[in-house]
């Protein structure tokens, strides 16, 4: 079964040492892969680091900081993992947003030595948010405290103070005791801590079951392409399944066509899945930002929708006028309404139908838009969520808990 593991916490707490001992202890890595990184280390002058496995280790060395989400493979025992490095700098909550949106467990890292930091409190929030429950806690950097239980404990009961505030059962959360650089009870069991006999993170990772529901067709409409002699809508299945001689219909354009043809870069197939992008041939004139879906559960075109916001921007008031992307849609929107203000480092509410929020405000808000296909954020995660735009600028991103307002 492939799990998706998104990796949170603080900056420089060891998200990415962690990922590169994951990678390194379960072999995923060739080793030329190692000696390529080692002899770039030795160029850059630097101690030899697990975090430049990474991929962009290259920019990592001369930033020194995880500036972009990359996803990686690994075998566990029993679970195939796709992991995600989300960066834990101020400015990316949006990157972790788009990155943790796939997740279907999370792994926070909190540093023995600094404990809960600001990033860790936004994190859980966001994960919150997304509605990931599945949460494991590596309290790392065990070798920096000589791998001391009472630290171990400390830090525990000062993370699950935090966890029950967010709403998450602590008791049921797994806190693991590790060290990235050494490789204590991340792959194999430290002989370091006799003290824990509890299980590896690998461990607890493999025991994760996933049900995965079926989902309606969802084929998110990236270019048209006017060949010659046939017309290929070129995009992306973000749910469910299509095939050839399937009648669709697409939202918001309203138009329903019969898929005549399936085109794919190298291979020849009747269907295309979730995750693929094909050429689908129809009649029909559909644009980029379409979807499409079967006429006995369609995709719907809505002209408000109810979402949490996590403003990254300087301030937005009510009445606001923005750009909203979601999928290949690029749409105007209005704040209608400012529901509620949310402190994005505890959860709670601040004030209720504020005049305006500012940086780091989490808020629910009404939206009203053109028209523009959307799905509530637990149904289709793909089509619910969304980044807020102004000037050209990312100020903000959310996830969809409501559409249709009937505005
Ligand atoms: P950002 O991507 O910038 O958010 O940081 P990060 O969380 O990915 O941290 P990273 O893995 O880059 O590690 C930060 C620093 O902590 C590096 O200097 C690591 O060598 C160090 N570090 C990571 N894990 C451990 C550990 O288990 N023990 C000790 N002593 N240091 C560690
Ligand atoms: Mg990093």
């Amino acid at each position: 079964m492939n799990v998706n593991v998104v990796l949170v916490g603080h900056v420089d707490h060891g998200k990415s040492t962690l990922i590169g001992r994951l990678l390194y202890d379960s072999a995923s890595i060739k080793s030329e892969r190692v000696e390529e990184i080692q002899k770039l280390v030795e160029e850059y002058k630097r101690r030899f680091e697990f975090a430049y496995f990474l991929d962009s280790f290259e920019d990592e060395l001369k930033e020194e900081r995880t500036i972009d989400t990359v996803s990686l493979m690994f075998m566990g025992k029993k679970n195939c993992y796709t992991i995600t490095d989300v960066p834990g700098h101020k400015e990316f909550i949006k990157n972790m947003l788009t990155g943790a949106s796939h997740a279907d467990v999370a792994v926070l890292v909190v540093s023995v030595v600094e404990g809960v930091q600001e990033q860790t409190r936004r994190h859980l929030f966001l994960l919150r948010m997304l509605g990931i429950d599945n949460l494991f806690v590596a309290v790392n950097k065990m070798d920096a405290v000589a791998y001391s239980k009472e630290r171990f404990e400390t830090i525990r009961s000062q993370i699950s103070e935090v966890l029950s505030a967010f709403g998450y059962d602590a008791e049921e959360v797994t806190f693991i005791p590790v060290s990235a650089m050494e490789g204590d009870n991340i792959y194999s069991s430290s002989e370091k801590m006799d003290w824990y006999d509890g299980q590896t993170l690998i461990e607890a990772l493999d025991e994760v079951t996933l049900e995965r529901e079926t989902k309606p067709l969802r084929f998110v409409v990236q270019d048209v392409y006017e060949l010659e002699t046939e017309k290929v809508v070129v995009g992306r299945v973000e749910s469910g399944v299509l095939r050839r001689g399937d009648e669709i219909l697409f939202e918001p354009s309203g138009v329903r066509a019969r898929i005549e043809g399936l085109r794919f870069f190298g291979r020849e197939d009747d269907e295309a899945t979730t995750g693929d992008c094909a050429g689908i041939v129809i009649e029909g004139t559909v644009r980029r930002g379409d979807v499409g879906g079967p006429l006995e559960d369609p995709p719907r075109a809505v002209r408000s929708f109810f979402g949490e916001t996590v403003f990254l921007g300087d301030e937005l008031r009510r009445g606001d006028i923005l750009e909203l992307r979601c999928g290949t849609a690029k749409v105007r929107c209005e704040v209608s309404d400012i529901k509620e203000k949310i402190d994005s480092e505890t959860g709670e509410v601040l004030e209720e139908n504020p005049e305006s929020i500012s940086e780091h405000d989490a808020a629910t808000i009404e939206f009203a838009t053109e028209p523009l296909v959307v799905e509530r954020f637990v149904d289709i995660p793909e089509l619910g969520r969304f980044v807020l735009v102004k000037d050209g600028r990312n100020i903000g991103a959310g996830v969809v808990l409501q559409t249709d307002l009937g505005v």
